[in-house]
């Protein structure tokens, strides 16, 4: 029986936040937290899950909807049109329902246990997996991170024509994700709200996104003002990096925030003061709210030697700190010590 062991890590973004369904710039990058997937190939066509003690079979010849994780399975596995059915074992250390990509680590963690498609292919199947087959009308960056992301490097990529750039991330940084555990609630209804509030605004522009609109035909609009000043943030940010100045990255981080909670409306007051106590902590370049928003998480760029003030900070106002390496996208594995 051939059997196939691959790993997928989470995400975190630093920079470009709601751009990706606006055709623009995000800056992610991959974290040392993973998702697991152990294929056997079996002769039949059933496909037996199990996922930390919990269960799924189905036949290829019927796949249907369970309005549960197991959706994101289904969905991968009915696009691939397999001839074949798996026993697949899965095992998580990302943090569910925090913002960090835990739906599709396990969506590329699948795709690629089951398939060699190349990598572009691979992260634009696992989006079509859960736009059409979960229904979350989400963007390209989470799953493309997830698959294209390099150790050490954050990811720029173009979402419009999905050229993309591995970006050193300097020595003595580490990134600091603290989740304040305020549940993304509304997030579904407010992120599919503000997307077609930008693709109205593209469409009274007379353009086919906001991709190409340019301030002075936004600066009324803050919605459409959010996506324009955090595509030019993106960029400034990834050339700040490459060019080793963390302080105007961090600066940029501090600004996106901004724009995120004055503009774009996405900042509950609980992450608001998150990434305040974080950015007050010396040695912490930069903080902002990350993902979608409505709740979840908190992105820090820090130097090594704030790492553990920079969480105390968060900790005593009761978030879960992540001091996250920098990873590679899927790959087999596991490199490192093997998952419980
Ligand atoms: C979620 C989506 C992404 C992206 C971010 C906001 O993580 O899955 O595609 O739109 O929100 O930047």
């Amino acid at each position: 029986m051939c059997t196939r062991r691959y790993r997928a890590p989470g995400r975190v973004n630093l920079l470009g936040e709601h751009t990706d369904y606006n055709q623009g710039f995000v800056l992610p990058c991959a974290i040392d937290r993973y998702t697991e997937v152990t294929a056997t190939l079996r002769r039949d066509r059933t496909m037996r899950v199990e996922s930390d003690g919990e269960h799924d079979t189905f036949t290829l010849d019927a796949v249907r909807r369970t309005r549960s994780w197991r959706d994101y399975v289904r969905g991968v596995v009915q696009l691939l049109e397999l001839e074949h059915g798996a026993s697949l074992r899965i095992r998580s250390t990302v943090p569910r329902g925090a913002g960090l990509s835990s739906s599709a680590s396990l969506e590329v963690a699948v795709a690629r246990s089951l398939s060699d498609l190349p990598g572009e292919e691979l992260a634009l199947l696992a989006q079509r997996a859960e736009n059409e087959f979960v229904g979350v009308q989400s963007g390209i960056m989470d799953q493309f991170a997830v698959t294209l992301a390099r150790a050490g490097h954050a990811l720029l990529l173009d979402c419009r024509d999905l050229t993309y750039r591995h970006i050193p991330i300097p020595e003595g940084v580490a990134i600091v994700v603290c989740d304040s555990h305020v549940k993304r609630r509304l997030a579904e209804s407010g992120y599919n709200e503000r997307r077609a509030a930008c693709e109205a605004a593209a469409r009274r522009l007379g353009l086919s996104s906001l991709r190409d609109a340019t301030f002075e035909q936004v600066r009324d609009l803050p919605r459409a003002r959010h996506v324009v000043t955090e595509n030019e943030r993106t960029l400034r940010g990834a050339a700040a990096l490459e060019a080793g100045d963390c302080v105007t990255f961090g600066e940029l981080m501090n600004a996106s925030h901004a724009s995120l909670r004055d503009d774009y409306e996405v900042v509950p007051p609980a992450l608001d003061e998150l990434a305040a106590a974080t950015r007050a902590v010396e040695g912490c370049y930069g903080s902002r709210i990350t993902g979608a928003g409505f709740g979840g998480c908190t992105v820090s760029l820090v130097t090594d030697a704030a790492v553990e003030q920079v969480g105390a900070a968060a900790e005593a106002l009761g978030a879960t700190v992540y001091a996250c390496q920098a990873s590679d996208g899927v790959r087999a594995g596991p490199a490192g010590p093997a998952l419980r």
